[in-house]
């Protein structure tokens, strides 16, 4: 049997809305699971709960569980909003699952969607150094492979400049091209190829393709049906957050395609219209979207990184001024940041039907964890027309994919996030010939 590469058990993501979270036991757990059997078979049959109650939350990934040997590598395919990229968020250990476990084996190459990976005001040069360090790479080993890195991204030019001047092509090149030179045992990425021009995709291909020879193990998620098809032996297929399929990647894509036809179409959107809610409801908010970018809404912010909330909102009543506002709060429900149309003088009507609207953030300054995402609308008097707090709650991720084994660093402490420098001022050197530190005190006196 081959050594193996990854083990799921029964992993599982939970995402909440409007609920406070609250730390179970395992006991708790268990007992709840068996005294309500109802609601667990609610949770099971898909997105489930998006009622009106306080434990309003629904599953992304629900007890997945399975193996990857050594060198396999594996596809992974689903629907919009199936659970592949929180599955694979999970295996980069860049947020934690709410069950189950997920054990890795060896050093973790990952490219997630665009926004994690890189740190937006350092060059690119820094970045690739900094990626090869976390996976715990001496600098002498990143520096051979770094010409590579640099040509296969065709960066050269730009290596010098912060990536976040880059753009979202250069920096997918560039991030692909360190997940896939410095040699992780395990690459995991996602989408890569959605976003690169055709002959990009094809590089990115034939170097997965390589690692793969080279007896590393790939996972690798992807609409591409074709790529995932020459790339893959093997593929899982997620629905709704289950495992559904597993196995030979032509069998796995031809169920995939016989239920694509049968249901609509997943949306990116939150639903809210059964949130929990006041005010006088002429006009309500329908939907919420969030992300890392002014092109993604892919719900994965990160410090330090940019968020975008878009809302969207369906009126039964036109309001000329209307005041569209949103407030992130801390876990205790206390306020950190807030914005409005209103404070920001934007003066345009909300008209009778649907209109959405954009809140942008150039710099998230929150550390990973759970934060609440309130949501309000007010007449241009301030009056209350509907006010969900929260509307749910919202997850800022770890910017770096984390390595494995003793290069993990655990979480910092706090809430704030904030850029900053580190380094030694000053130092008044007392040399020692060695012995007693009382000696080498008396010495260099
Ligand atoms: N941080 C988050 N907060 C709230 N909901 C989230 C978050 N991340 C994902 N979701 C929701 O979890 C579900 C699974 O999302 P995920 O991003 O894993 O899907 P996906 O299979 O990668 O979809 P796609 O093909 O569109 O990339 C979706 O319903 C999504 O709306
Ligand atoms: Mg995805």
């Amino acid at each position: 049997m081959t050594a193996l590469a990854i083990r799921l058990d029964q992993l599982s993501k939970q995402y909440r809305f409007g609920a406070r979270p609250r730390r179970r036991t395992l006991r708790e757990a268990l007992t709840e699971a068996a005294a309500s059997p109802w609601r667990n078979l609610r949770r099971l049959a898909g997105a489930a709960g998006r009622g009106t109650t306080e434990d309003d939350t629904f599953w992304a990934l629900r007890d997945v569980s399975f193996e990857v040997g050594h060198g396999e590598v594996l596809g992974v395919i689903g629907r919009n909003g199936a659970g592949k990229s929180t599955l694979l968020k999970l295996l980069s250990r860049i947020t934690a699952p709410t069950s189950g476990r997920a054990e890795v084996w060896g050093r973790v190459g990952s490219l997630l969607e665009v926004g994690t990976g890189f740190h937006p005001e350092l060059t690119g040069r820094d970045n690739v150094y900094l990626n090869g360090a976390i996976l715990g790479m001496e600098r002498g080993y990143i520096t051979s492979r770094f010409d590579a890195i640099v040509e296969f991204a065709g960066v050269e030019q730009f290596i010098d400049t912060p990536v976040k001047r880059y753009s979202s092509g250069m920096y997918l090149r560039l991030a692909f091209a360190v997940a896939a030179h410095l040699e992780p045992d395990v690459l995991i990425v996602d989408e890569v190829l959605a976003v690169g021009d055709a002959e990009f995709q094809q590089k990115c291909i034939g170097r997965m393709n390589e690692v793969a020879c080279d007896g590393r193990t790939v996972l690798f998620v992807s609409h591409n049906l074709g790529a995932v098809q020459r790339l893959c032996t093997r593929s899982i297929l997620l629905e709704k957050g289950n495992l559904v399929a597993d196995g030979e990647t032509s069998e796995v894509i031809r169920q995939y395609l016989a239920s694509h036809d049968t249901e609509a179409p997943a949306g990116r959107w939150i639903d809210l219209t059964a949130a929990p809610r006041t005010g006088s409801a002429s006009a309500r908010f329908t939907g919420v979207q969030y992300g890392s970018g002014d092109q993604l809404v892919d719900f994965s912010p990160h410090p330090g990184g940019p968020l975008e909330i878009v809302v969207g909102i369906d009126a039964s009543i036109a309001l000329n001024r209307p005041r569209v506002g949103f407030t992130l709060r801390d876990r205790y429900g206390g306020p950190l940041i807030s914005g409005s149309t209103y404070a920001l003088g934007v003066a345009t009507p909300l008209p009778i039907g649907y209109s959405s609207w954009r809140f942008v953030l150039e710099t998230l300054p929150l550390r990973p964890g759970p934060y609440q995402l309130e949501l309000w609308l007010a007449d241009s008097m301030g009056a209350s027309v509907d006010r969900l707090q929260p509307a749910l709650w919202m997850e800022v991720f770890d910017r770096q994919p984390r390595g494995f084994g003793p290069h993990y660093n655990p979480r910092h402490d706090g809430i704030l996030y904030c850029e900053y420098s580190a380094g030694r001022v000053e130092a008044a050197v007392r040399h020692r010939t060695g012995g007693e530190p009382a000696s080498a005190a008396t010495q260099s006196r």
